[in-house]
Order: structure tokens, then sequence, then C-alpha cells
């Protein structure tokens, strides 16, 4: 029997052998099209991993390189980078017919999907049986080998010791002991380069961001964020930080998955001068985006005003203050009573409908 044909025609080639590699459509088919020595060659425009426009790409050697988080196919067979062939994208016959190009969507070789080992984080959020468990994150700092006293950092430990002092479990974790990237703006490409979780997390092992991530969406109940006041924000490590969380805020936006269900959050900001509402504010907001719930009064903090420049005493203020410490027990008390509330079911869950701010839905046809 003949086999079926289903010519499309691309365009012209004077148009098509411009550039070596583009991103065309025959209907509505994604296509990465290829014009090497002077010849083209066509695959699947759509890549395997989170559908990146191949054709957007990049050609490295004889694979296209995807520009969303670099996998690569070969230009001509379809078949993944050496040690991923079977992890392969459609290939497509073209023609030239007098000056124009035709791609054949009838005889499209099958995708092939090999499993890419799922990285830990990626497992489904189940907390598991006991008590309350809380982490605590310092966002200060400092130099490694020569440390100093943090007033945010003190008042975070004494929470977390009578966090263990009440039977809860704790934990403490510095950002400035891990070493991770920036986030580097996949969402910029597009909503589903962001992926959970975080893209940087799953192509490089040695990004350490994973053991925040591992605390938040699968260990803990309670958050207890440790900030010092930089020009009246929060400090650029917390930044870092939540910059790479896009990924947990983007999972509600585009797959409807809230990740941090039935936690609570506190804060603990200290700073030589002012701006703690401020602060308050931005950090309240960032995790109230993420579906996260707050104690009543859901932060502490101390500052000695815009006109105070002797820092050693703020800091000998807080390290004396009992009223502080006093402050940070009853913080972390709340925030558990607020967990152990949602903990235990009483908050009713409901399926997320369109989480985070974007409440919006464009009308059919409107993006
Ligand atoms: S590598 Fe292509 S979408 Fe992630």
């Amino acid at each position: 029997m003949e086999p079926e044909h289903d010519w499309v025609e691309l365009g012209l080639v004077r148009e098509l052998s411009k550039r070596e590699l583009q991103q065309v459509t025959a209907r509505r088919t994604r296509i990465a099209l290829t014009y090497r020595d002077g010849r083209f060659t066509a695959i699947s425009g759509a890549c395997n991993h989170a559908g990146g426009p191949l054709g957007d790409g990049k050609l490295v050697g004889d694979y296209v390189e995807c520009p969303w988080h670099y996998w690569k196919f070969h230009h001509e067979t379809g078949f993944g980078e050496p040690g991923f062939e079977e992890d392969r994208v459609p290939t497509y016959p073209l023609k030239v017919d007098g000056d124009r190009v035709f791609v054949d969507l009838a005889q499209a070789t099958a995708r092939g999907k090999k499993p890419h080992p799922l990285h830990p984080l990626a497992r489904k959020p189940k907390r598991e049986d006991g008590p309350v468990r809380v982490v605590g994150i310092s966002t200060t700092v400092m130099t490694q080998d020569h440390p100093r006293f943090s007033t945010s950092e003190s008042l975070l430990e004494e929470a977390l010791r009578h966090a263990v002092e009440s039977g809860y479990e704790a934990r403490l974790i510095r950002l400035r002991d891990l070493a991770f990237r920036p986030c580097e703006g996949f969402y910029s490409k597009s909503a589903r380069a962001c992926t959970w979780p975080c893209s940087i997390t799953q192509m490089d092992p040695n990004d350490q961001l994973d053991q925040v991530y591992e605390a938040l969406v699968h260990w803990a109940d309670v958050f207890l964020v440790a900030t010092p006041i930089r020009w009246g924000a929060a400090s650029s490590l917390y930044f870092k930080m939540v910059e790479r969380m896009n990924c947990v805020q983007n999972q509600e936006t585009i797959a409807g998955r809230h990740l941090l269900k039935n936690k609570a959050a506190g804060f603990i900001i200290t700073g030589g001068q002012d701006n703690v509402q401020g602060t308050a504010g931005q950090l309240l907001g960032f995790f109230a985006e993420l579906g996260v719930q707050f104690p009543q009064f859901p932060y502490i903090a101390h500052s000695r005003g815009w006109s105070a420049e002797d820092m050693e005493n703020n800091m000998r203020i807080v390290a004396e203050s009992e009223a502080l410490r006093e402050g940070a027990r009853a913080l972390v008390e709340r925030c558990a009573e607020m967990a152990a509330l949602m903990v235990r079911g009483t908050i009713a869950e409901r399926d997320l409908v369109r989480g985070g701010r974007k409440a919006y839905r464009p009308p059919a046809g409107e993006s």
C-alpha cells in the first residue's frame, strides 16, 4: 500500500535557508527546521522535557539544544544526546519543490520518551505523622570564618530552642552556609520553563537550595524567617532565596498545584535603623502569595530608629533583652498553634482556584 502523505508548504528556500535553525509551524505542528550544508532537516519543535520551542534554541554540533533547559536532540534523527537516545522527538520528511520547502506531516516518526530519573523533590508532598515541625531560616550575611553576633539570628535561635523544649521538632538553615545560584530567569523565557523542582535544582546537583525546598515543601509545618533590615528592606540573601521560590508560586499559577499546604509562617526582623513595617509587609506579601497562613501577630521586630548609629549598642541591647527573647518564644508558639490547627484538618482544604494574585483568567483567545 502506498504510504499516506500530507505535504504542507513551509516557505521559500531562499528565506528558510538564511538561518541554520528556526522554529516554524505547519498548520498547528511546531517544527525545528535546520539548514546545513545546503540541506534541510526537520524535527519536532516541541521538546520532550516541558515542551520548549526547540527551533528557538541553537545547534551544538549535530544537536538542537532546547532554549529552556538545554536538553539536546539530533537534528536529523531526533534522538536524544548520547545516553538518552531513546528519548527522541519526531522527525519529518522534507522535499524541495521548485523554490519552496514542503514537510510531510503524515510521515513523522514516533516520539519516544525515556523517563529521566525523577528529582527527589518532585515527589508528592505528604505530611508524615509527628509533632509540629519548625524550620528557622536565617538570611543574615556575614564573613564565613569571622562570625559576628547577628541580632535576628540570635532571636531565631531562641525561638527554635523554645520550640524543641515545647515538644516540637526544629531545624535551622543559615542561607549563608548554602552554595546556591541566583534565579536565572527561566520564567522570563516562558512560564512553563520555570519548573518544579526549580530548573536550576534539576540541572545542577551542586546547587544547595534543594535543602530549603525540601524543608519548606516536604518537612516543615512552620517557617520562621529571620532577617536584618538592609536599606529599608530584607537582606540580599532573603531576596536571593525568594527569587528562586518563584517555581513554587508558579506551580500554583500554571499547574493548579499548591505545594505549601497547611503551613504557617512568622518573621523576626531587626534593624539598627528603621522600616520594620515596610520589611514585614514585603515578607508577608510574598508568603501570602504562596498560600501560607499566618498566626495573629505574625512578626516580632526591633529597631532603634533613624538616628541610631551606635550599632555596638544595638547588638548589646538585643543580646540582653529578655523581652525580645520572650517575644521570639511567643512567636514560635503562635505559629505552631496555627500550624497545628491546619494539620489536624480543622481548616477545610479546597481545590486551588488560580492561587496567588493571578485570579484573572483571560477570555479564550486572549493571552
Ligand atoms: S529542556 Fe526543553 S523544555 Fe526543558
